[in-house]
């Protein structure tokens, strides 16, 4: 994330401790990113929160401070001296040194650095702007039915008397679904193309990798291009159809498509940045919600149990189980002039990593941190970060997780973890989530599916010509 020719105010080789600043491996007496901590990172933050506010890491992007207390990560998503843009050193700069200069990945960069996500104001208000009026309530609230009937027909799908792997049943497929039909990209059958899923999976490899090397950087680049490949033709069939004299369609697509001719989104590597970060994050991180968010329940059974004798706690239970275990553990901002926090100078251009995991146990936050707890009332979570980059997808993750819960609580009150099952981790340490998830039903006998609501209408079933399914 870095870029290092602007980070050179510190002449230290990575690795070799700069006096007057702490270090995490003199903290911890290790490395931070370890298999422990890949498994359970929670008492590694706990040793850096208490150490002091800001420790230095070279593990993360050639160098960087890690920041864990509460008030310090609101502090660095909120205040406009911490920039999101960051893609320059992260992009180019390589872990490996043999592969300096990371030749080749300029159109990895160009694509990568214009999505909103790593933009500041003004560009950042503007590109917000126009995506926001595709996650109005109202506009999300017609996707419910839609998104239940596609978990009903998916756990229907289950053999209840073996166990069943949740995340190839459900985690995986429904998020990359759903944001597809909020995109606009789902065929007639509302199916997803499954290169689409893959691509993702390969950009959150690099995207996770704390110091990503040049094969991942160019794993990355492909699944990239490939990914606005697709874009590129989709949307040049969908200018072409408007150029007919097609209705613009009421998607995500349409949306943006219409910005583009009003100037707000300002060209076509734009825009298609936008569709890929979206496809992206709207897919690995809610996935990991329902997979980690389920399991954490099922090993609190006490808890599952209470659900189930009180639905109306569902929604704060989510929010719970994203304090308790967010599927997203960090995220980054880089200095943009130097100052003073805390007592450390900070130069221009260092690289400040924002622990939003470590955050949400803190207890100076929040009581019995490390205690699940569903009838507690938190403060919002920091799992969807805060300040002009919050989640924009938050409520639909909340509406899809709350989908998902109540239909497994309706369908299997006894579902359970399967016994000796071994918990299959990403080894992300950015996107915290599980490659697999062994339930068992126990009932082995499932309730019988509730009706199937009825669908609103499919694009595809417009009378006029529309522009969306040329
Ligand atoms: C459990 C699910 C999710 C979690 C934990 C999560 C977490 C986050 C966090 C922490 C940020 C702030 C990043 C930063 O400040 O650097 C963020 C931003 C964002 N999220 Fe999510 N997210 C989730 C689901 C989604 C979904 C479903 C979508 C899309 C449909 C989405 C789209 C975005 C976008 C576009 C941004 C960038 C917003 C901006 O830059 O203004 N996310 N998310």
């Amino acid at each position: 994330m870095p870029d290092r020719r602007r980070a050179s105010a510190f002449p230290a080789p990575p690795g070799a401790p700069i006096p007057g600043r702490l270090d995490a491996r003199a903290v911890l007496g290790r490395a931070v990113i370890d298999a422990e901590f890949l498994r359970d990172p929670y008492p590694t933050y706990r040793v850096l929160r208490e150490a002091a506010p800001l420790v230095w890491s070279d593990e993360f992007f050639g160098g960087a401070w890690l920041v864990t207390r509460h008030a310090d990560v609101e502090l660095v998503l909120r205040d406009a001296r911490f920039s999101a843009q960051r893609t320059g050193g992260w992009v180019m700069q390589p872990a490996d040194a043999a592969h300096a200069g990371r030749s080749g990945l300029q159109g990895f960069q160009r694509l990568f650095a214009r999505a909103m996500i790593f933009l500041d104001a003004p560009d950042h208000t503007r590109v917000r702007q126009v995506m926001s009026a595709a996650f109005r309530p109202a506009d999300l609230q017609r996707l419910v039915p839609r998104i239940e009937r596609a978990v009903a027909e998916r756990l229907s799908a289950v053999d209840a008397g073996a166990p069943f792997d949740f995340v190839g049943v459900l985690a995986r497929p429904l998020p990359a679904q759903v944001i597809a039909w909020l995109m606009g990209l789902d065929d007639a059958e509302g199916a997803v193309s499954a290169d689409v899923v893959a691509w993702s999976d390969e950009l959150a490899h690099f995207v996770g990798a704390p110091a990503p090397n040049h094969a991942q950087a160019l794993s990355a680049q492909t699944a990239l291009l490939a990914m606005a490949r697709y874009f590129d033709g989709l949307l040049a069939r969908r200018r072409a159809a408007l150029t007919r004299g097609a209705e613009p369609c009421d998607d995500l697509i349409g949306r943006l498509l219409q910005a583009e001719r009003d100037g707000q989104i300002r060209g076509s590597a734009e825009l298609l940045a936008q569709c890929v970060m979206l496809l992206f994050a709207g897919h690995e991180t809610t996935r990991h919600l329902l997979a980690n968010g389920l399991r954490t329940l099922l090993s609190h059974p006490e808890q599952w149990r209470q659900l189930q004798r009180d639905r109306a706690l569902l929604p704060g239970a989510v929010r719970e189980l994203l304090r308790f275990d967010s599927p997203v553990q960090y995220t980054g901002r880089r200095v943009t002039t130097d100052l003073v926090l805390h007592g450390q100078a900070l130069r221009r251009g260092d690289l400040l990593v924002a622990l939003i995991g470590a955050a949400n146990r803190d207890p100076a936050r929040h009581e019995r941190p490390n205690e699940l707890d569903i009838t507690r009332r938190p403060a919002p979570p920091l799992a969807f970060g805060q300040g002009p980059h919050v989640c924009i997808g938050a409520a639909l993750t909340l509406m899809e997780a709350q989908a998902v819960f109540a239909q497994l609580l309706e369908r299997w009150p006894d579902l359970a973890l399967t016994p000796g099952a071994p918990t299959h981790w990403t080894g992300n340490a950015l996107y915290r989530g599980l490659n697999e998830l062994s339930l068992q039903c126990s009932a082995l006998m499932a309730a019988t599916p509730a009706e199937a609501p009825t669908l609103p209408p499919s694009p595809t079933a417009r009378s006029s010509e529309p522009a969306c399914k040329p």
